[in-house]
């Protein structure tokens, strides 16, 4: 039984106080709804500067906290650069490896994402690593043989005890902020794809285990939809993520599974 896990990727959004609003605002609302973090993995990806104050305002709530990126070397000359070891220190769970505008714009390669991938799991961090293709990509039809690609090269040293503990999220680069999501049988394609190519090198049973998020214009209104194909296992969301509000009910997408009705207010 693999458990959903959904995340919210801030991306480079918010300010301080609306970090702390949003903490404790979603606080509030887990526990208004009921909703059961025994179900469902969470875990908030805000701007490095925020996550102490969200690790506070999360302390014993299960709620996880993310890092959106980091360096694959323990410490060293690396100016701007933050390491697995610092992210561990401060009980950081997760961390995203590899995410579309990282490629596009900061030059990050197969290569130093299967560096980070393999650090995160060393430090006892649970890596996303992404894969995705872009729209002419998807449109000339060699989307598998892309993502294929990606997912190999980015996974090269990871051995199966490895594998078991990393997620990958599919996000079609063109569907990431667009207003465009990738059809439910799209992404649950993909996702079925991603396993067998997960089952080809590292056998079934451990394809079975892996976690698979789709990413890209995932909303309230089709969380459920996605959540219910047979190799969907999360979401990665960014613009619907960015409210308490609305993150909410992508996290609570199926009450009858991870929440119960909401509690009566007197
Ligand atoms: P949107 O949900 O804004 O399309 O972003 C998706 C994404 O890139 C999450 O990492």
């Amino acid at each position: 039984m693999r458990k959903p896990f959904i995340c919210a990727n801030w991306k480079m959004n918010h300010l301080v106080n609306d970090a702390s609003f949003y903490g404790e605002d979603l606080v509030n609302r887990i526990k208004m709804e009921n909703v059961d973090l025994k179900k469902v993995d969470v875990a908030i990806f805000p701007p490095y500067m925020f996550m102490a104050a969200l690790k506070v305002l999360f302390f014993l709530t299960g709620i996880n906290v993310g890092a959106q990126n980091m360096h694959y070397a323990e410490s060293g000359a690396y100016t701007g650069e933050v390491s697995p070891a610092m992210l561990k220190d401060m009980g950081i769970e997760c961390v995203i490896v590899g995410h579309s505008e990282r490629r596009q714009y900061f030059n990050e390669t197969n290569e130093s994402c299967a560096k980070k991938v393999k650090a995160a799991i060393a430090h006892g961090i649970r890596p996303i690593l992404c894969v995705g293709e872009y729209l002419e990509e998807r449109e000339s039809g060699r989307y598998n043989d892309v993502v294929k690609e990606m997912l190999l090269g980015s996974l090269a040293d990871i051995d199966a005890d490895e594998m078991i503990k990393t997620v990958i999220a599919y996000e079609p680069v063109w569907a990431i902020g667009t207003g465009k999501t990738a059809t439910t049988e799209q992404a649950n394609e993909m996702a079925a794809f991603i396993r067998s190519v997960v089952a080809e090198k590292y056998g079934n049973e451990v394809a079975q285990q892996v976690i698979i998020q789709y990413g890209g214009s995932v909303k309230p209104d089709n969380i459920a939809e996605l959540m219910a194909m047979s190799d969907i296992d999360g979401a990665l969301v960014g613009g619907a993520s960015l409210k308490a509000s609305d993150f909410i009910k992508i996290i609570n997408f199926d009450p009858a599974v991870v929440g119960k009705e909401p509690a009566v207010v007197e």
